[in-house]
């Protein structure tokens, strides 16, 4: 049967716009539930307001809480992902994928022409989302990052995205 309600519960889609330092302390709980080295509120807010940081934050359109953000630094015609995470709790439902791809978008606007990122080699969820994104392997960090449970360390991958300024594909223009 064809329920009456068909938007009844389902999460509307999120809301993807500049972070601004204002986040700065929902940004750093939310770092916190997914890197074992996280940075506190005033690591963001120096990171937010640096002049050479671009950021963009998705946000429940309901109740504006953060549901994820990406954060580069850009020097010259390149730049580099510092972080990327979405709420655990609202995974997989595409917002990753809107988060980087809407982020490409705006570097190519302000003529970043190459984008790199560290990923562990471990991590299938964000190898995979930067894969059908089109970022291309170009590096390996022997030994990078260290697990707790179990003890071990696991190798970083440096990948590219190259951002080619005339292109606008659906996903990322
Ligand atoms: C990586 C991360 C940002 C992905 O966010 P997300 O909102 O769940 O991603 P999306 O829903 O947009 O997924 C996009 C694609 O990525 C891949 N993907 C995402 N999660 C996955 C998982 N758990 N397993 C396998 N593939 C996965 C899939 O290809 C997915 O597309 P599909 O759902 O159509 O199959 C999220 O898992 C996260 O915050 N992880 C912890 C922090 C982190 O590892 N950040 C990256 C550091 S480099």
């Amino acid at each position: 049967m064809i329920s009456p309600f068909p938007l009844l519960g389902k999460a509307p889609p999120p809301v993807i716009q500049p972070l601004k330092n204002g986040l700065a302390d929902e940004c750093a709980a939310l770092h916190a539930t997914a890197f074992r080295y996280s940075w506190g509120e005033h690591e963001f807010e120096r990171l937010i307001s640096a002049s050479n940081a671009f950021g963009d934050a998705a946000l429940d359109p309901r109740k504006k809480a953060l549901l994820g953000f990406i954060l580069s630094r850009v020097a010259a015609d390149e730049a580099e992902v510092l972080t990327v995470v979405v709420a655990s709790a609202h995974r997989r439902r595409g917002i990753g994928r809107q988060l980087v791809a809407s982020h490409i978008a705006r570097l190519r606007n302000v003529h970043v022409k190459t984008l790199f990122l560290e990923v562990g080699e471990t991590n299938t969820a964000a190898r995979k989302l930067y894969g059908d994104l089109g970022f291309v392997e170009v590096g390996r960090r022997k030994n990078y990052y260290r697990t707790e449970q179990p003890a071990e360390q696991i190798a970083a991958l440096v990948l590219r995205r190259d951002i080619d300024p005339t292109q606008r594909r659906g996903w990322d223009a």
